[in-house]
């Protein structure tokens, strides 16, 4: 098994845990970190053994933002030609359902990184922000276009413009969060949800996570269209037929993710 130096990894049942694991630095994104949590789950996304990846930080922070330290030495021509953040686009395309859990901080490009995420679990304790603004740049990790389609332009323009931070309730109010728990419950409770849908057919929630997330990217009846024929896909899967001989059974299905 492989170790990294940023991140504790690994698997309880069918459900692949990423804990970030930079204490010193409130869990910040540095280049590391990155490479580290994408290769992470990338080998969780390719192993038919695990059907949901749950992200993590600590009870202080899920993380802070994106490395300033690492950032402040860059000029534009740098940003350019290392890519900067490019790396992160491939966790947003992972097939296996992700779910971020999350206390405390969730600042910049940690709240990037959990809007990346499926479902966002949040404890009462989690603290949300764009602040890149204090930094004079905006965000960077797709910030101002998922959390503007996740509350909206007026909440997204609060956020980004004045940097200010969001508690749990407000953010859970305006459709920020999944599910609310109490803070010292949460991990718990997103190993539970992990399980849950770990316990479904694979491949039935992999179709399913390209349907929702073609909402965020297309039109409607784009979208439709390919709900359609993601849907229809459905139909040369075992699982398909055994979830559907199951109901008809009366009994549980036996999901082979095939
Ligand atoms: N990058 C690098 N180091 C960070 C960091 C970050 N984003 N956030 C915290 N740290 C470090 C601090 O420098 C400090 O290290 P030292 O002990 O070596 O000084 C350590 O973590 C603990 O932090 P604080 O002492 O500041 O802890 P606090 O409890 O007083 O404050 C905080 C907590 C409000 C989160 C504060 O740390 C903070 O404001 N952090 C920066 C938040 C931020 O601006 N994030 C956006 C970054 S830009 C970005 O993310 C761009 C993008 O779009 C991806």
């Amino acid at each position: 098994e492989t170790t990294y130096a940023t991140i504790l990894v690994e698997q309880r049942d069918r459900v692949g845990l990423i804990t970030l694991n930079r204490p010193k630095a409130l869990n910040a994104l540095n280049t590391e970190v990155m490479n580290d949590v994408v290769a992470a789950a990338q080998v969780f996304d390719v192993d038919p053994s695990v059907g949901a990846i749950v992200i993590t930080g600590s009870d202080r922070a899920f993380a802070a933002g994106a490395d300033i330290k690492e950032m402040s030495e860059k000029d534009y021509s740098d940003m350019l030609s290392e890519q900067f953040f490019v790396g992160w686009d491939a966790l947003a395309a992972l097939r296996t359902p992700t779910i971020a859990a999350v206390n405390g901080y969730a600042l910049g490009g940690g709240c990037e990184l959990a809007m990346m995420c499926d479902m966002l679990i949040a404890g009462d304790s989690a603290v949300f922000g764009q602040p890149e603004i204090n930094l004079g740049v905006i965000p960077g990790i797709g910030g101002s276009q998922r959390l503007t389609r996740a509350i909206g332009k007026a909440k997204a323009m609060d956020m980004i413009l004045t940097g200010r931070q969001m508690k749990a309730d407000e953010a859970d109010r305006l459709g920020l969060v999944s599910r609310l728990v109490p803070a010292d419950t949460m991990l718990e409770e997103a190993l539970k949800v992990a399980a849950e849908i770990a316990g479904k057919s694979l491949v039935a929630s992999s179709l399913a996570k390209e349907a929702v997330n073609r909402a965020f990217e297309s039109g409607l009846l784009e979208g439709i269209r390919v709900e359609r024929s993601l849907f229809y896909s459905a139909f040369a899967t075992d699982d398909q037929s055994e979830g559907m001989a199951a109901f008809a059974e009366k009994r549980k299905p036996n999901f082979t993710h095939r």
